[in-house]
């Protein structure tokens, strides 16, 4: 995803722009850029590949001036080079954008019909070209660029700088996240807190089509129909917005490591001396006939987990869906239907779509969200924070456990409001919840186990994952996991699918990942086990001890973690997951927290 920020500052402004792509990298990007306006003139700079490029190349050519944009790049129209890297400029207009202009063909035709030549394939390029040429008709550069905005269709958040201005700067908002920043005698813009954190924690989140009009000392907001609004301007919790490594050599070892604290954040946040308390105006489970969780990715695995703990402890129907494929198969929802979306970033365009879809059909709208301020969560009837704290790497850890935590107290809420749960069976899942933290730090010591047997997962060219009942949205999630950072090919089964089709790549090449507790569905995992072993596959058995005595010694691989109850271990069994994906990456030498391709929030279709 595209990062974008601007300032109206008071001092050089490149190194502080350079400054705030860093803090912006973690959203994956394959170009960066800047432009400034100094002596009133607007200049650029653009590299390929790391910032670091754009760096060097700003010592060999420097630019001067207070006022500038950035821009992190994630290619959607046009290939990674210098020439289609922001800001796009033309004649007097920079612009820098995170989204996708949907109609920018037809207004790239229009304005080649009226002269105007764009030189890349990007959409971006049009906005500039557009602004241009109101601004050539004697349109003043404010009024240009809304005259530009007002045409664009589909999603964008924008930052406009122009020839001539030094205190002026547009910034627009429609699909995509976008913040002002509030400085002492400066002003800024930013794709989230995180890349303004160096300059403020002052920030106005602009709300789904507003337009800003920035001075260095004033800010004037208009919604979509141009009337004037004010938005809320919040402090953001500096912690909220730190990110650095903490001595880690991954962020997402960090946030690996990080998942006891969090998870006692997210358990405190919701749990009481009495029980499980939503935040007002909380959710009548006993009203809701049937849930619909929608949400892509490993938001979409937590979904797929908490279907089991819904329909097992509360008796409670649950559909879980693809946001990508909801969106356009316009399913019925049903009176009697409440729809749930989960979503790390709280900006993926496809959950998003799906909760808008369900606006005006489904009871109520609840998110389950990192990102209190982002778009799903201002959306919702009721959004549940998960406490996890910025994640920065790409591949989800920590956000996924702390998904996992609220959606299992939601799925207990359920149960007690439906009367499927009495208040023992009730605190004997709660103690061992409470325990959990302190479980994850067990497990986490298993961390040389996990590892010595990743140096061996990276010489494969395919692995299985296996998983029965809760194990079975822990398997995909494991799968994912590896693909995205490590770039091998991961599957994940059922384990009672195997003899459907899966068991015909089995053989001494293709290791399989078998997460199996001593559960309720063990045995039958055993027979699995057994199937893959008599052709040569290698087995890593992730298990508890139990499991692991009664597995046998044929097994290639075991790792055995603390017993937990089985309505738990979705919760502990991530850890196996993430810890493999990563030292497998690590052994790999692949770029762990921003894998190639990936980006960290797909705020685009
Ligand atoms: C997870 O490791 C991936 N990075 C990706 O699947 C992610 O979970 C998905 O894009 C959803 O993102 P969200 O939770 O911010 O909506």
């Amino acid at each position: 995803m595209c990062g974008i920020v601007g300032v109206l500052g008071t001092h050089e402004v490149a190194p502080i722009l350079v400054e705030a792509l860093r803090r912006l990298e973690y959203r994956g990007y394959d170009s960066a850029g800047i432009a400034t306006v100094h002596d009133g003139h607007l200049e650029r700079r653009r590299a390929v590949g790391k910032l670091v490029n754009l760096s060097d190349l700003l010592v060999h050519e420097p630019l001067r001036g207070k006022s500038g944009i950035g821009h992190t790049r994630w290619a959607t129209h046009g290939a990674p080079t210098a020439d289609n890297a922001h800001p796009h400029k033309a004649g007097p207009v920079a612009v820098v954008h995170n989204g996708i202009i949907e109609n920018y063909k037809d207004l790239r035709a229009e304005l080649e019909a009226a002269g105007l030549s764009p030189e890349t394939e990007t959409d971006t390029e049009t906005v500039a070209l557009l602004a241009q040429h109101y601004m050539a008709r004697g349109t003043p550069a404010v009024e240009a660029a809304m005259a530009t905005i007002d045409r664009l269709e589909g999603a964008f958040a924008l930052a406009f700088l122009f020839d001539g201005e030094e205190d002026l700067m547009v910034a627009a908002r429609k699909g995509s996240p976008l913040a002002i920043g509030h400085g002492d005698g400066e002003m800024y813009v930013g794709s989230d807190a995180i890349a303004l954190a160096p300059m403020t924690d002052r920030v106005t989140y602009l709300e789904e089509g507003d337009r800003a009009v920035l001075t260095r000392d004033t800010v004037e907001i208009r919604d979509e129909a141009g009337r004037r609004v004010n938005r809320e301007m919040r402090r953001i919790r500096m912690d909220a917005a730190r990110v650095d490594k903490g001595g880690y050599k991954h962020f997402m070892a960090k946030e690996i490591a990080e998942q006891p604290s969090v998870m006692s954040a997210a358990l405190s946040a919701y749990l009481t001396d009495t029980g499980i308390a939503l935040p007002d105006p909380g959710i009548d489970f006993a009203r809701v006939e049937r849930l619909v969780m929608v949400a892509c990715g490993t938001a979409y695995y937590a979904c797929f987990t908490a279907k089991y703990w819904f329909e097992k402890l509360a008796g409670l129907p649950v559909e879980v869906d693809i946001a990508s494929e909801f969106r356009y198969r316009e399913p019925p929802v049903l009176p009697g239907t409440s729809a749930l979306f989960v979503s790390q970033s709280g900006e993926t365009a496809d959950t998003l779509a799906a909760l808008r879809y369900c606006r005006d059909k489904a009871d109520a709208i609840y998110s389950v969200i990192n990102v209190p301020e982002s778009s799903i969560a201002r959306e919702s009837d009721l959004a549940l924070p998960i406490h996890a704290g910025a994640e920065i790497g790409v591949a989800s850890t920590k956000a996924f456990t702390c998904q996992l935590t609220v959606l299992l107290l939601l799925a207990l809420k359920a149960a007690e409001a439906r009367g499927r749960l009495d208040p023992e069976a009730r605190d004997e899942i709660l103690t061992a919840l409470r325990a959990m933290p302190g479980t994850f730090n067990t497990a986490l010591g298993r961390d040389e186990v996990i590892e010595a047997a990743a140096q061996q997962l990276a010489e494969a060219r395919d692995i299985l994952f296996l998983g029965r009942g809760l194990m079975y949205p822990l398997a995909l999630e494991g799968a994912l996991k590896l693909k995205e950072i490590s770039y091998i090919h991961a599957e994940a089964y059922a384990s009672g699918e195997l003899k459907h089709g899966p068991i015909a790549l089995v053989d001494s090449n293709v290791p399989v990942i078998v997460m199996a507790p001593k559960d309720s569905l063990f045995e039958k995992t055993v027979s699995n086990m057994q199937e893959v072993m008599a052709r040569g596959g290698r087995v890593c058995l992730v298990t508890d001890a139990a499991g692991a005595a009664a597995a046998g010694d044929e097994v290639w691989k075991t790792v055995v973690l603390p017993d937990v109850p089985e309505v738990l271990t979705p919760l502990l069994y991530a850890l196996p997951a993430q810890l493999l994906a990563y030292h497998t990456a690590v052994a790999k030498g692949t770029d762990v927290d921003q894998p190639r391709n990936l980006a960290k929030s797909v705020t685009v279709e």
